[in-house]
């Protein structure tokens, strides 16, 4: 049920087709992903929302081959990835093609490596002389609204919100064909949430593709192109944003619609604005 947007490049940046994920051997054997199609234009951003235990982490896992599938087929920029062994998904990885970044900042962020040589670092490995890496990094800093200064300290000196953003800024400077967000904000307080959901509305209109994953209608509403819900393994319903919130038609799509918590009782004053603003944007 993929609703296909033409764009400048008909190629999309990720074409998955009938993706099947099983965990476990023999008698706990336990399917994951059922059948998962997606696509993903370049410019493009596309919200993956279901409740916990859906299938979003292991759909995002799959597509950066660190879980294997069982049946279907996964294309990136146009290489057909899904027969690749431990080394070709790892040497895909390391060129950058595809960037994570994970609910948890510090999973993203080596404790070790300062903010800058965290930064610098998919550059390094990609040949950017020093210098220039350097250069780039910090303005890929100012991107996601943090200050200079940050570049020399530890991850472990900065706010989950800081942390969050250096993750998407370090998704960033590697210029990946698409960037996976499993869960971005959901370990953020309210004022670091919208400040992260505004950086991914403005990435989302420089044209970087996006595939934010939540559990929470309301996160994604206001950032995504396109919204696919996943239910039980299985991809459930995919459409235009507005057309999955103004007109649901799977019943469960349904009930994530009429339940969406974070429309009706965001915490605060200003989150609940900055939401309305993103919404009608
Ligand atoms: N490493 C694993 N081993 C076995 N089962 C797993 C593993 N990871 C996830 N699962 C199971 O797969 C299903 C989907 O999990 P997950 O993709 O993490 O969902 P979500 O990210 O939507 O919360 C769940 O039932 C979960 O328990
Ligand atoms: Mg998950």
């Amino acid at each position: 049920m993929s609703t296909d947007v033409p764009t400048d490049d008909d190629r999309p940046v990720l074409d998955v087709a009938g993706l099947e994920v099983h965990y476990g051997r023999g008698r706990r054997r336990r399917r994951a992903l059922h059948g998962a199609s997606l696509t993903v234009h370049s410019g493009e951003t596309v919200g993956v929302i279901g409740e916990t235990g859906s299938g979003k982490s292991t759909f995002a896992r799959a597509v950066l081959g660190l879980v294997r599938s069982s049946g279907g087929r996964i294309r990136i920029a146009g290489e057909e990835v899904s027969g690749y062994s431990h080394q070709q998904w790892r040497a895909l990885r390391r060129r950058g093609v595809v960037q994570y970044v994970f609910q948890d900042p510090l999973r993203s962020l080596d404790p070790d490596l300062s903010v800058g040589e965290s930064l610098i670092e998919p550059l390094l490995i990609q040949g950017v002389p020093r210098q220039e890496a350097i250069a780039r990094g910090r303005a890929y800093l100012a991107r996601v609204r943090l200050d200079e200064e940050l570049f020399a300290l530890l991850p472990g000196e900065l706010s989950g919100g800081q942390r969050q953003r250096v993750a998407v800024a370090r998704a960033l400077v590697a210029e990946p064909a698409l960037i996976i967000l499993d869960e971005p904000v959901s370990a953020l307080d309210s004022a670091n949430r919208v400040g992260v959901l505004e950086i991914l509305k403005e990435l989302r209109d420089a044209g970087v593709a996006l595939i934010f994953i939540s559990h929470d209608l309301g996160s994604v509403a206001g950032v995504a192109d396109r919204i696919a819900v996943l239910y039980q393994g299985e991809l459930v319903e995919v459409g235009d944003a507005r057309a999955i919130i103004n007109t649901p038609r799977h019943p469960y799509t349904r009930l994530l619609v009429g339940s969406a918590p974070t429309l009706r009782s965001a915490a605060t004053r200003a989150e609940r604005e900055a939401l309305r603003a993103l919404l009608h944007a």
